[in-house]
């Protein structure tokens, strides 16, 4: 086994380690090993977090953008010089292939850079006044205290793209990682000692009591802001819970993502798209594709294609050359999506690759194509989670666009067509946050990643990100002549 770097066990308040007084164990999904044990936190230090992130703020706040644009810059900078140490961590306790972590690394960073820069850019307005004596003006300011409660599929980016706005916009965090991957969160909170952040700014609670923690974060009247990437049931309950102290929310909620192929798409860059889009991270993106809907004139083409393609994904532990699906994260995940492919077989879908847990046993799950899927099918409605790509074949668009919007989800969205007219179409009518027309991949720091619907409230990155992270204060100076 290679030596894992940065590893932190203790949770990380107000600049410094805290052990608590239980533990829980980090596994290896590829294996089940224990990778380290770490600090199991509850309610009252979780409160300690709050107090500390809440003495920060003032004097954070008080910092030029450029100041905290310094810091934040050089934290991306370490994170970098660290992507491979950071990489095999992730892969060790979140199980995606090694380069697709450090590719998580960098996309990682990227918030933080462009954060970094972005802050000097939150800019007020002056109103022209439509009352003589009287002056008008807008001004930016920091929310305050801000609680992120990050998944586990991204244990770095999904903390950057919500802790890069805040420090930026000069709020103080704190941050819940999900217990399945502290380790990221804790190496990040190293890292950004030596970047400079300063004690009580970024705040690591560890913990397997989330439901407990969360109430806290939520109840607390001096944490302003929420931010949280999960389920859409959890999401609904921390909505609730933050009615009673009217905090601002960002919700990054469960997707159910369309991948529409036209006849007239051009079939190798819609099988390329659909492999990026549905494999990526094993199949453990709130944005990848759940349902393909392909035209019934590239149809048989099309599956061809992909189930040949697919049948040739390597599996295995992320750490292994070549290897591009790991092993999904744990055995829930395992049982769902070994629920959901079953119940498609039964109910008349048919396996053209896949279909049944890999022969390499554990947490790992044969990278699937599903064809003759209905839209009544468990699969075709909930978020499969899982490298498993099922497929119902369609005849015009607006039977695709009806389709892809039956839903109560609109996270993201493909499809694939060559002709501009129906892309236009397309991109306007499709019920969802973000649309990917003939790419498969489309997240990025610059862009505002988000949901309508039962997808959640907010978007992260791009200026939208910050503005999360800012309240719009309004000036009204009179006697002015
Ligand atoms: C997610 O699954 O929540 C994030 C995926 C991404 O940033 O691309």
């Amino acid at each position: 086994m290679t030596t894992l770097n940065l590893v932190e066990t203790e949770a990380f308040i107000d600049g410094l380690w805290v052990q608590g007084d239980k533990t829980f164990d980090v596994l290896n999904p590829a294996d089940g090993t224990v990778i380290a044990k770490v600090a199991d936190l509850g309610e009252a230090e979780t409160t300690l977090a709050i107090d500390a992130a809440h003495r920060a703020f003032p004097a954070w706040a008080a910092r030029t953008a450029k100041e905290r644009g310094a810091i934040l810059r050089k934290w991306s900078d370490l994170m970098l010089a660290h992507a491979d140490d950071l990489a095999r961590l992730m892969t060790a306790e979140q199980g995606k292939p090694l380069a697709e972590a450090k590719g998580e690394v960098v996309y990682g960073a990227a918030f933080i850079d462009w954060f970094a820069e972005e802050a000097k850019r939150a800019y007020g307005h002056t109103i022209p006044t439509p009352m003589p004596g009287k002056r008008l003006a807008s001004i930016k300011q920091p929310i305050g205290v801000c609680a992120a409660i990050a998944p586990w599929n991204f244990p770095i980016a999904m903390i950057t793209r919500k802790v890069g706005p805040a420090l930026a916009a000069g709020c103080t965090v704190v941050v819940k990682p999900a217990a399945e991957t502290p380790l990221c969160a804790l190496a990040m909170a190293r890292l950004a000692i030596e970047a400079g952040v300063p004690s009580g700014v970024l705040n690591v609670v560890t913990t397997t009591n989330s439901s407990a923690v969360g109430k806290v974060l939520c109840d607390d009247g001096r944490v302003r802001k929420l931010s949280f990437t999960g389920s859409t049931p959890i999401g609904k309950v921390l909505y609730e819970q933050c009615a009673g102290t009217m905090k601002k929310l960002s919700l990054e909620l469960g997707g159910n993502a369309p991948f529409i192929v036209f006849d007239d798409a051009d079939l190798e860059a819609a099988v390329d798209g659909a492999i990026a889009s549905k494999y990526r991270n094993t199949g453990q993106t709130c944005v990848c594709a759940n349902r393909l809907l392909v035209q019934s004139g590239i149809h048989d083409a099309f599956v061809a294609r992909l189930a040949e393609k697919v049948a040739a994904l390597r599996v295995g532990p992320g750490t292994e050359q070549g290897v591009q699906i790991g092993p999904l994260i744990n055995d829930k995940a395992l049982c769902k999506v070994d629920r959901l492919v079953t119940d498609a077989i039964r109910d008349g879908a048919k396996v053209l690759t896949g279909g049944d847990a890999h022969g390499l046993g554990g947490l790992f799950y044969q990278p699937t194509v599903l064809v003759d899927a209905r839209p009544d099918m468990a699969l075709f409605q909930e978020e499969i989670f899982g490298p498993v790509a099922p497929i119902v074949k369609f005849e015009t668009e607006a039977e695709a666009i009806e389709l892809a919007n039956a839903t109560p989800f609109g996270l993201a969205a493909y499809f694939y067509s060559r002709d501009v007219g129906r892309c236009w179409r397309l991109a306007e009518k499709i019920e969802a946050g973000m649309v990917g027309i003939n790419e498969g991949l489309i997240s990025t720091e610059v862009a505002p990643f988000g949901g309508v619907k039962e997808s959640g409230l907010g978007r992260e990155g791009a200026s939208e990100g910050l503005e999360e992270y800012l309240e719009t204060k309004y000036l009204c100076f009179g006697g002015v002549g």
